[in-house]
Parts: C-alpha cells; sequence; structure tokens
C-alpha cells in the first residue's frame, strides 16, 4: 500500500465561502453597491498589497494593527510590503498619487475587498476577512458624516438587520487634543498598577490607545477616565453639535459614546460605529469616522476626509438567519440518453444559457432515473428529456417538476418553445 497523502488544510484565521453562502455576499455586495451609486459614491479598485510604510504612517506605530497585526514580509528585492489590513491608506494614496484634487478635491469612493490581520481568529474576527468602504474627499461639513452613518444605517435595514445602534463620538482636533492627552496620561499614571503591559508603554505616548484596550482590567480602570467631550475646541464642538442635530432631523437614532476611540489613529472629530448585540464579543457590524489630517501626513493637500468600513463577514453572519431562498436553482435540467441525445442536449444546453435560461445537462451516461434523481437534487424547475425515441418522433418531453404535468415539444425551434413555455409556466407561478 502506498503512502497516505497528506490534506492541505485552509491557513488559519481564512476561510473559503462557499456556494450556498455566496448567495447572501452577492446580495449584501449589490445591494450596499446600488446604494452607495445612488449616493454619488464611485467604484475604485486598488492593490492588495502595499509597502509597509503606508500603513505604518497612516494607522500609527502604536496601533495593535500596526505593532502586532499586519502580515507584512520583504519581497524579492528586500523591500518590505503589506497585505492591506484595511483600505483607507490606500485610497488616500491613490487619491494623492493620481493628484485627482487637481480637477475636483470632492470625491467619493468606495471599494469592496479582501483586508488582512493577524488577530486572534475567533467568531465575527477572521486574518482574512472582508470589508465595503466609503470614503469622502473634501468635504468639511459634518453633513457628510451624517450622510455616511445614513447610508449604514439604510443598509442594514434593506438587508433586515435589526438591532443596530449607531455609537458616535468626537476625537477632537490637533488644536483640542493635546489637552485631553496630557488630562488622559496624568489620569493612567494614577493608576499604573491597574493596566496592562501595553498600556503602560503606551500612556505617555500615545494615551488614546489605551483608552481602546480590551483587556478586562484596563477596562474597568477606565470608567472614571477624563472624557474627550469636555476638551473639544469651540470649532469641535459646533461641528459635533450639527453632527447630532443632523442625525436627529433623520430620525437616525444614535448614542454618544465617550469611549469610542476607534483603533486606527487617523481620525480627527468624529467617528462612529455601528455596532449589534447579535454578534456575540465582535459587536461592530461597521466604525468609520473623520480623519481631516492623513491625507496631508501622506504627502497630499491639505483635503478634509471622511469614510467607514462595513464587515462583511460579521454582517453576513447576522443578514444570513433571516434568508433561506437566495441559492439559484436550474430553470431546466436536460436528461439526455444515447449520444445523439447527450450532443444534442449540449448545443440547447449552451443556447438556452446564453438566452438568460439557467439550464443544467447530464454529461455522463446515465439512466433517465439516476438524471431525474440529480434534476430533483439540483432543485430543477423542469426536466428536458431527450433520447433516441424522441428524435425518432422529432418531439421531446417537458416536465414541470412541481405540477408533474407533461408536454411534448417540437425539435424544430426547441430553444424558442421551451423559453416560451417557462415564462408562461413562470407567471402561473408568480
Ligand atoms: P475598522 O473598525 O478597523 O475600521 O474595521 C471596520 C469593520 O471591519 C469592523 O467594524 C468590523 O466589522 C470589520 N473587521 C475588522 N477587523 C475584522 C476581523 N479581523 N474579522 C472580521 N471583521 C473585521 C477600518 O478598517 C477603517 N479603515 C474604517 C474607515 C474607513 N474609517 C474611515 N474610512
Amino acid at each position: 500500500m502506498g503512502k497516505k497523502i497528506r490534506m492541505i488544510q485552509l491557513i488559519r484565521g481564512f476561510k473559503d465561502i462557499l456556494p450556498g453562502e455566496v448567495e447572501l455576499w452577492q446580495q449584501v455586495e449589490n445591494t450596499a453597491r446600488s446604494l452607495l451609486e445612488d449616493f454619488g459614491f464611485k467604484e475604485i479598485r486598488i492593490p492588495i498589497m502595499e509597502h509597509t510604510e503606508l500603513f505604518a504612517r497612516s494607522i500609527g506605530e502604536d496601533t495593535d494593527i500596526v505593532e502586532k497585526e499586519m502580515y507584512t514580509f520583504p519581497d524579492r528585492k528586500g523591500d518590505l510590503i503589506t497585505l492591506r489590513p484595511e483600505a483607507t491608506a490606500s485610497v488616500c494614496r491613490s487619491y494623492i498619487q493620481h493628484k485627482m484634487y487637481t480637477t475636483d478635491p470632492v470625491r467619493k469612493f468606495y471599494t469592496i475587498g479582501p483586508m488582512f490581520r493577524r488577530e486572534r481568529p475567533q467568531k465575527g474576527r477572521y486574518r482574512q476577512f472582508y470589508q465595503i468602504n466609503a470614503e469622502i474627499f473634501g468635504v468639511d461639513s459634518p453633513l457628510v458624516d451624517v450622510e455616511l452613518i445614513f447610508i449604514l444605517v439604510t443598509l442594514f435595514s434593506k438587508l433586515s438587520v435589526s438591532d443596530v445602534n449607531a455609537h458616535i463620538n468626537s476625537l477632537g482636533c490637533p488644536e483640542c487634543r493635546p489637552m485631553f492627552k496630557t488630562a488622559l496620561s496624568d489620569f493612567f499614571t494614577s493608576l499604573n498598577e491597574n493596566l496592562c503591559s501595553d498600556c503602560v508603554r503606551r500612556k505617555d505616548r500615545n494615551p488614546l490607545r489605551v483608552l481602546d484596550c480590551k483587556v478586562p482590567s484596563c477596562r474597568t480602570a477606565m470608567t472614571d477616565a477624563p472624557s474627550i467631550l469636555d476638551y473639544l475646541c469651540p470649532a469641535c464642538d459646533q461641528h459635533f453639535e450639527t453632527t447630532k442635530t443632523a442625525l436627529s432631523a433623520l430620525n437616525v437614532p444614535f448614542v454618544v459614546d465617550k469611549g469610542l476611540v476607534r483603533g486606527l489613529d487617523y481620525y480627527t472629530r468624529t467617528t462612529f460605529e455601528i455596532q449589534t448585540s447579535a454578534l456575540g464579543a465582535q459587536n461592530a457590524i461597521a466604525g468609520g469616522g473623520r480623519y481631516d489630517g492623513l491625507i496631508k501626513v501622506l504627502g497630499g493637500p491639505d483635503i478634509p476626509a471622511t469614510g467607514f468600513a462595513i464587515g462583511l463577514d460579521r454582517l453576513t453572519e447576522i443578514a444570513g438567519s433571516t434568508r433561506t431562498d437566495l441559492v439559484k436553482t436550474p430553470d431546466i435540467f436536460i436528461a439526455a440518453l444515447g449520444e445523439k441525445g447527450v450532443s444534442l442536449a449540449f448545443e440547447w444546453n449552451c443556447a438556452l444559457c446564453l438566452e438568460g435560461v439557467k439550464a443544467e445537462m447530464e454529461f455522463g451516461d446515465k439512466s433517465l432515473k439516476s438524471q431525474m434523481k440529480r434534476a430533483h437534487r439540483l432543485g430543477a424547475k423542469h426536466v428536458l428529456i431527450v433520447g433516441d425515441n424522441e428524435i425518432k418522433e422529432g418531439k421531446v418531453i417537458l416536465r414541470d417538476m412541481e405540477t408533474k404535468d407533461q408536454v411534448s415539444i417540437p425539435i424544430e425551434n426547441v430553444v424558442k418553445n421551451i423559453k416560451l413555455k417557462l415564462s408562461v409556466s413562470n407567471i402561473k407561478r408568480e
């Protein structure tokens, strides 16, 4: 006996999205695409790998993403490259690189695709996960932040995802944030022994990161931490007030969450997360906010920006529980018998598919009984039977699998006739 060949498995934290599941992903993506396009967003496709420096400079050296989670490696020439952990930095890079601001600084982009973070895998948290990102460049007005939150809430409602809450906060600007950071560092210094080693290291350099720590003892220690909202300068305060007023005017429910600092360093002013209790620990299905300084930090002009990313894996996990009817079944299965039957069936199968009729057939030499079984298993709505007898008589049999009605159809113009019959039976069904 030969040696058993070892099967190669998926990488931990990665997953396949199989037929049967993928239909829901397509539906979610199509709904988001169409909503975003109605709001004037244009699709942009950016690479999956970028120079490591792009992410280090944008997301921040002290963040968990950059410190611990990026898939970074030298390419064959020794240049450090990274599998993108998020899309915002790349969209900014592209906007700057193609000098899109020269013709019109105001741009709305969306992009859909995989991101990579080497986090500890668990339900709702993967090492390759998918996001739908939307970014708006060149608008300072808080109304566009509200537009983004409104789009998220509308999308979730279109997908029948209930039980969602919009959490919002403001992180101030380079004017007012330093005062808050000092107050925060002083507060953390006073409770040094309760913080984890990461937080002790970060509390002076980047105290906002401490607020984002997930370690339970750090979370408890933070209950009485100062609130950024008490430190906002008049301009940031006004920006946040207008955001809240405009959300209320659109009847978007929200809660102000002073602990919402987000895991990326580039945010300024309004940040937000859409949270749900349906997912357990990984409760954020979307997050985003304003990042007015990032384009400049990346070497572009001083242009404000804001955006969000939806976690598609998490969204499909909760949207999935309400949907069962998305898998497409064949309109017709052609049961072919004999060599001539198979070759005719193949011609018709191709012609029907071109006409938009979902057709399947049996390519092997199988009995009628086994072909009928397969048609049943596939959920085919009709079966067309073509064998030597049918060819001799110049007629094929079309069977409705639900009503069990059978009609015979002349072989001449068979594709046209089938199309006609199927549309009649579809109308009857509806
Ligand atoms: P983020 O909060 O890091 O923001 O990610 C956005 C969403 O992606 C999360 O709310 C979550 O649903 C999903 N997500 C993140 N990590 C994972 C994971 N490991 N497994 C599954 N889902 C995950 C950003 O990425 C920002 N770039 C958003 C943004 C766009 N801000 C401005 N523009």
